[in-house]
């Protein structure tokens, strides 16, 4: 009779563990986890590996293995401009105002967890719904991910771009959101008059493999955009 692969009953164990686990807490290190399961840490690091290929937990080097967020968000948090205008019946759209290299500054650095100066792409986009603008969004994308991406068309959903081309998924995101005025550039963007109130929403999207792979800074006119949030206790 053929016996499951020793790699596989712990993959086993350890999704039964993830689900009493909050997304993003850290995972016991791979020496502990040997101990407990009474298993060599190659055969550890086989069935981490394999919850990492299925988006279900990300490392990030240095600080360890973590639980991915996805895992209880289940798309209903975790969303794109795009997905999240069609979710509320609008059909959303963009105008690319600039693209370019840049080398980051520090606090894109920071976001990013790269060396001050390394190249980043900048792409700064209107946002429309049904035509109209509804956020002007600035996106920092760490340039040895994502080669040639400024020849591409970057009209549509970024994510798409980075799905389909580049077969990076973002599952995990931690997100900022600021109440701010705009003026001058922004508000005739935007639409709005001088001095409009506006929500500002950071994101340093996350992939499953625990890499940083966007900052983005989207500016939303408040008066068209809500955000909403799912919650739950656990
Ligand atoms: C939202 C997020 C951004 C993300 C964007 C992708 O606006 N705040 O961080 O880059 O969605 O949207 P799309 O795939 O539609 O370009």
């Amino acid at each position: 009779m053929a016996t499951t692969p020793k790699y596989l009953q712990i993959r086993e164990r350890l999704m039964e563990r993830l689900t009493t686990m909050t997304a993003e807490t850290a995972l016991p290190q791979e020496r502990e986890l040997a101990d407990e399961f009474e298993v060599s840490r190659a055969t550890v690091r086989q069935a981490l590996q394999s919850l990492s290929d299925d988006g279900l937990i990300y490392s990030i080097r240095g600080k360890g293995t973590f639980a991915a967020a996805d895992r209880i968000s289940k798309g209903d948090s975790l969303s794109s401009f795009s997905e999240d205008m069609r979710g509320r019946g609008l059909i959303p759209s963009s105008r690319v105002l600039t693209t370019e290299e840049r080398e980051s500054t520090p606090t894109v650095a920071r976001a990013l967890e790269l060396e001050p100066g390394s190249p980043v792409y900048y792409v700064e986009r209107l946002r429309l719904a049904d035509g109209f603008p509804m956020a002007l969004e600035e996106l920092y994308l760490p340039a040895n991910l994502f080669p040639k991406l400024l020849t591409l068309d970057l009209s549509s959903s970024i994510y798409g771009v980075m799905g389909e081309r580049y077969r990076i998924k973002v599952t995990a995101a931690r997100q900022r959101i600021t109440a701010l005025n705009v003026s001058g550039r922004t508000a005739d963007l935007l639409g709005v008059p001088a001095r409009s109130a506006a929500l500002s929403v950071a994101r340093e999207g996350i992939d499953a493999r625990g890499r940083l792979v966007e900052h983005a800074v989207s500016v939303y006119r408040s008066d068209r955009y809500d955000f909403e949030l799912s919650t739950r206790r656990l």
